[in-house]
């Protein structure tokens, strides 16, 4: 026995990765300003930036890719896809959408108000930033538990169904459009929900009249972890798991980019007749028609194909065990995580790493741009850049609880040597965490600031 699952895959076709020089390295964060995301992909290494749409699809995905029919209405490729969808998610309506945050913003667009509540455990960026565009407040009402990156724990990103209920008694169900979960919890570690969690949530939303939509992501990597931790559930298929899932909930907004294994691609699906009448419109105006939405024929295939393999067991063992092993290698050097690991990332918890830095020199900030200058990876910050706010009436900076650094594995793109390299830089730059210096930011838009804020480095 190993203590690693290895590859259930042999490579095909090859992409090249170069580290570029030290002194190249420092230019290009120079020319990004200091912020990752205005880096070249040439000069990154390893690319850790996001597991979303950065898998690599399998043969079977290309195969069908080339069947990929581009009608603009009635598509062969779409009644595929269809087919899976409901086979899967099994919700009354569906339609496709060009990524995630399409779909969230027509589910915006069509059911919340300036002013309205969306509970959830934990928003991810794109969902919150979509919430705020409109006018609405997204909460966060994960179990406290999620804060405390050593707590170990199966079921980090659960909902705290105590202050759920309080918090709608407070606000009031007619305050609340819609509530939402997101599995697993991206913005929190990448945890799973327990199914019992599931079903509370579900049972509390629905008490008050409440569609319950899930932002599914990562439902299959979700359904996984329960399958391996939550009792009952060892014995059933994840496609069991998922379908009672989505049995629980009045719709979904997903991201085929990321358990879709797809490049691109989302969709929104809901079971209520009269909002779907409003997201057809909606979809129309802004993505495409109903049966393609903002995406080629042949996406509509890879995605169709791509939802069948998340499922495969053999699959989630590898990727699961890709995130365990990287963990392992880097709490054996001391690195702070958050525990245990989550499916698609390893989150370092810069706050205790670069302890000697405050809060506002930005740790994950400045560990994210260590990490690019030391070893060519890119991560990304998940802390005070991402989530941090200026206080709309005083100004003063409000900072979220976690301080962290994600890096994020593609689903079937880097092997095991990579791992290991990603873990020896993260051990060499722990040794001597105080060469590390703070960062200022210049630029600091209001929405998703993250992905276009300016930086200046601070000597440590
Ligand atoms: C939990 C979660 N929700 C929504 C999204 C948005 O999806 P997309 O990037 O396809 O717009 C993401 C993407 O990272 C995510 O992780």
């Amino acid at each position: 026995m190993t203590n690693y699952i290895p590859e259930p895959f042999r490579i095909k076709m090859i992409e090249p990765i170069h580290l570029i020089s030290l002194e190249a390295r420092e230019a290009a964060l120079k020319r990004a300003k200091f912020n990752i995301f205005n880096l070249r992909s040439d000069e990154v290494y390893i690319d850790l930036l996001t597991d979303s749409g950065t898998g690599a699809m399998s043969q079977s995905q290309w195969a069908a890719m080339l069947e990929g029919d581009e009608s603009y209405a009635g598509a062969r490729s779409y009644e595929r896809l269809s087919q899976v969808v409901k086979e899967i998610f099994g919700f009354k309506h569906f339609v496709p959408t060009h990524q995630g945050r399409a779909a969230e913003n027509i589910l915006t667009a069509i059911a919340l108000k300036p002013g309205q509540f969306v509970p959830s455990n934990m928003h991810f960026d794109t969902t919150e930033g979509n919430i705020l565009a409109r006018g609405g407040k997204p909460v966060n009402l994960v179990d406290e538990v999620a804060f405390k990156p050593e707590a170990i724990v199966d079921f980090k990103g659960n909902m705290d169904l105590s202050k759920l209920r309080a918090f709608i008694q407070e606000k009031g169900a007619t305050n609340i459009p819609f509530g939402m979960i997101t599995i697993t919890n991206n913005a929190g570690g990448g945890q799973p929900v327990s199914m019992e969690n599931l079903k509370g949530v579900s049972k509390i939303y629905h008490e008050f009249g409440i569609p319950f939509i899930i932002d599914a992501c990562r439902f299959a990597e979700n359904a996984y972890f329960i399958k391996l931790r939550e009792t009952g559930y060892s014995k059933k298929s994840i496609l069991e798991i998922a379908k009672e899932t989505f049995s629980l909930a009045d719709g979904v907004t997903m991201s085929a980019k990321k358990d879709g294994l797809a490049n691109i691609g989302g969709f929104l699906c809901l079971n209520d007749d009269a909002w779907f009448e409003k997201v057809r419109a909606e979809l129309i105006l802004r993505e495409g028609f109903v049966t393609y939405g903002g995406l080629a024929g042949r996406d509509l295939d890879a995605i169709a194909v791509g939802l069948m393999e998340a499922l495969e067991e053999g699959y989630l063992a590898y990727r699961v065990g890709q995130t365990k092993y990287l963990s392992e290698q880097l709490l054996a050097s001391g690195v702070p995580i958050v525990q245990p690991a989550g499916g698609h990332a390893i989150y370092v918890d810069a706050a205790k790493m670069l302890s000697h830095l405050k809060r506002d020199q930005f740790p994950g900030q400045a560990l994210t741009i260590a990490l690019y200058r030391e070893g060519g990876i890119r991560g990304v910050e998940i802390g005070a850049v991402a989530f941090g706010h200026d206080d709309p009436d005083t100004g003063a900076p409000v900072y979220p609880e976690l301080e962290l650094v994600r890096l994020a594995l593609p689903r079937r793109v880097y092997t095991q040597s990579h791992l290991d390299y990603v873990a020896d830089i993260l051990a060499q730059l722990q040794k001597k965490p105080k060469a590390i210096g703070g960062v200022k930011m210049t630029r600091a838009p209001k929405l998703l600031r993250h992905f276009s804020a300016e930086f200046e480095l601070l000597s440590p």
